[in-house]
């Protein structure tokens, strides 16, 4: 099987980029699809794509009060789910080591956090499908610790440990976990990046891997496999990582005197 069909999906993050793709993908394969992100308006732009299977929420997943009210309203637009993937996310760099807590905080919020509500909502709607999945986007700038990445590298290795919990919790239920982690794909996310990006596809190229990843039952989606390999290979040997690349990447010579 290549296809999710005939499936009850939430999608954070739809709004744009990744999750866009992937609920664009997913409505054709004739699913339906609750499309969530906080601007509404490219949320209804979307539904126009795909208006008999696209269901707009928008919500702000780093909003913990304002995410209370999230599982009626999903329940208002559906009697279950059959899959969660979690993509809203952020990344901020931190340029020159400034360890601003702000910057930290807000990228946690939407990252780690904001998967966490994302569960929390969704976990009655799919405790009625037959076979849940709860799905959310990591990253594999947490499988090496990456210059300026300390901000959103932390959040999406927070988010790996997460999900290998709650895995851990809800082995003996039929709710599978699955840990999604994208190399480097175009997006707004992305746009802003002023480096070479390896291997660098588009939001639709990843939307189709993470559906084959999915339909294949896998608890682990890296990709691509010419990126994913080496970094592996890198993390577990780190002194490889820090002696040859990290001081080509670095772009701090000093300390500073504040
Ligand atoms: N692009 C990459 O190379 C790459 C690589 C690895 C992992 N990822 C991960 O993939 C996910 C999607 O990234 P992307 O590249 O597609 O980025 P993107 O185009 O910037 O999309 C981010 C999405 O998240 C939503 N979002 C952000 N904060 C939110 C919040 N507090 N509440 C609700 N929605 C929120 C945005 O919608 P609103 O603005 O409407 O809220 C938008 O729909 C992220 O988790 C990212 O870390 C991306």
């Amino acid at each position: 099987m290549k296809e999710i069909r005939n499936k009850t999906l939430w999608v954070t993050g739809a709004s744009s980029g990744i999750g866009r793709a992937l609920s664009l993908r997913l409505a054709r394969h004739n699913n339906i699809v609750i499309a969530s992100g906080r601007r509404f308006e490219a949320l209804a732009e979307l539904q126009t794509h795909c208006p008999e299977r696209i269901r707009v929420l928008d919500c702000d997943v780093a909003d913990d009060a304002a995410m209370t009210a999230v599982p009626e309203r999903l329940g208002a637009l559906s009697g279950h789910l059959d899959m969660v993937i979690a993509c809203a996310g952020t990344c901020e760099y931190d340029d020159d080591l400034q360890l601003d807590g702000s910057t930290y905080r807000q990228v946690f919020d939407a990252n780690f956090f904001g998967v966490v509500n994302t569960l929390r909502s969704a976990l009655p709607l799919l405790a009625a499908s037959p076979a849940p999945v709860f799905a959310a986007l990591g990253s594999l700038s947490s499988v090496v610790p990456f210059p300026r990445a300390e901000a959103y590298g932390s959040s999406k290795a927070a988010l790996d440990y997460f999900l290998g919990a709650v895995r851990a919790d809800l082995c003996r239920t039929p709710l599978k976990v699955v840990r999604i982690r994208p190399g480097f794909v175009r997006t707004p996310l992305t746009a802003r990046n002023d480096f070479g990006m390896p291997f660098l596809m588009s939001a639709e190229q990843a939307a189709e891997r993470i559906e084959l990843g999915l339909c294949k039952g896998r608890s682990s989606i890296d990709f691509p496999r010419r990126l994913s390999w080496p970094l592996r290979l890198l993390g577990s040997c780190s002194a490889l990582w820090f002696y040859l690349f990290a001081p080509k990447m670095t772009r701090i010579r000093r300390l500073r005197k504040r």
